[in-house]
């Protein structure tokens, strides 16, 4: 087999030489003409219940099957080592999917390790699709699996402590209920969950993946048993992606090796740099000496990836001015485009989050991009004098 970077490059492209052209053409249908009753009713049939398109059969409905979506899953499933991927609209969608499928199995239980991404531990606190959650650590996920446990789920690098999880021992915590590892952090670039043992690798496409900050999508990658459901998921209740994002996300695969180890390479020489500067009690990234306690680096991972937590010694007003002051940085939710930005996850992303497990209100978390790391650490540099600046006169009043 290929090496990724090839793979990245070409996985996906089947047919287009053949075709005459030289990317794939965007099929906007919402419909396609059938072949005939018969046949058009048994393509329906054979879609609508998860079923892949046969040779010579109709697509039948962009709900059911669409051509540049199958692309994208079929070069991210080269990228993961997985039997199939399915794509959704957004890394929620998936997920959600995920979790409406272990729910109609009767495994509505699922088991977690925090902390994960605020909207996932969202829907799962909450319940909302009619699943109940245990939140434990490693060291109890046996006792935490019971009858009806459908999923054990975790994030590694994890949003947004980037504490780094031992996948292999998770899995083998698990038992026979599958692992779930988010992988939008680390892309299979640089982490390859199936080949440590988890069942299924999720994906918000909407990061690395897309890597420009112009198409939401969410994939899950897997065997094809766990591919089928989710396809009937998908097809019963519409958590479609667009064939245009699907395009712009199969094209973001084609640079992905590239972007993740330039924008890991600025990280690191950012994290060491910030490392002991009096505004920080704490930076917070893997590849820091003394943050990968359990070598995960080089054994799962073949790197620390390019997010970076920042944890302020004036606490929650010094992450706020940070934050505020960060220029060629953008403020903004999202991460892993070729644009660096920053975001406060305690109010935003892990605002919905329990208070007793929200992340340190400290933490400023920062996505690097591909910009110049002299650029990037004159913004940051500027940001934390602000940070350290003492409080505004009115602020003192106000707050007095
Ligand atoms: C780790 C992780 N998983 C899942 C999601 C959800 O993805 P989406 O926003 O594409 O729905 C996000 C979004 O920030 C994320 O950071």
């Amino acid at each position: 087999m290929s090496r990724i970077e090839t793979r990245a490059v070409h996985s996906g492209m089947g047919g287009v030489t053949e075709s005459g052209s030289h990317v794939p053409v965007i099929d906007l249908s919402t419909t396609n003409p059938l072949t005939g009753v018969e046949s058009g009713g048994e393509s329906y049939e054979n879609l609508a219940t998860g079923g892949e398109l046969q040779p010579g059969d109709s697509p039948v409905y962009q709900r059911l099957w669409q051509p540049g979506v199958a692309r994208f899953e079929d070069a991210l499933s080269s990228l993961e080592g997985s039997e199939g991927t399915v794509a959704f609209a957004s890394g929620m969608a998936s997920l959600s999917a995920v979790l409406l499928a272990t729910v109609t199995a009767g495994k509505a239980h699922a088991v977690a390790l925090r902390p994960l991404y605020g909207g996932t531990d969202h829907v799962l606190a909450t319940g909302l699709l009619g699943t109940t959650v245990t939140w434990t650590d490693v060291a109890g996920i046996t006792a935490a699996i019971r009858p009806d446990t459908g999923l054990v789920i975790l994030e590694s690098p994890a949003n947004p402590t980037l504490e780094l999880t031992d996948i292999r021992s998770v899995v083998a915590a698990a038992g026979s209920v599958p692992v779930l590892v988010d992988n939008t952090f680390a892309t299979p670039v640089l982490q390859r969950p199936l080949e440590h043992g988890a069942t299924l690798v999720l994906h918000s496409a909407t990061k690395y993946l897309g890597g420009h900050g112009d198409a939401m999508g969410g994939t899950v990658s897997g065997p094809t048993e766990w591919m089928v459901r989710l396809r009937q998921v998908r097809a019963l209740t519409g958590g479609l992606l667009h064939p245009l994002s699907a395009y712009l996300l199969q094209r973001g695969l084609r640079t992905l090796p590239v972007r993740v180890r330039a924008q890991q390479t600025t990280a690191a020489e950012i994290a060491t740099r910030l490392e002991g500067h009096p505004a920080l009690t704490r930076v917070l990234y893997p590849g820091l000496p003394g943050q990968d306690p359990q070598h995960l680096i080089g054994r799962q991972t073949a790197g620390a990836g390019s997010l970076i937590a920042l944890d302020f010694v004036g606490g929650f007003d010094a992450g706020v001015r940070f934050t505020e002051a960060c220029s060629l940085i953008t403020h903004t939710v999202s991460l892993g485009g070729v644009d660096s930005l920053v975001q406060h996850p305690a109010s935003l992303t892990h605002r919905p989050v329990e208070a007793s497990a929200r992340p340190s209100a400290g933490i400023v978390r920062l996505s690097i991009g591909l910009e110049h790391v002299e650029d990037l650490m004159a913004d940051i540099l500027v940001a934390l004098e602000a940070a350290q600046a003492a409080p505004a006169a009115d602020a003192v009043v106000l707050s007095a």
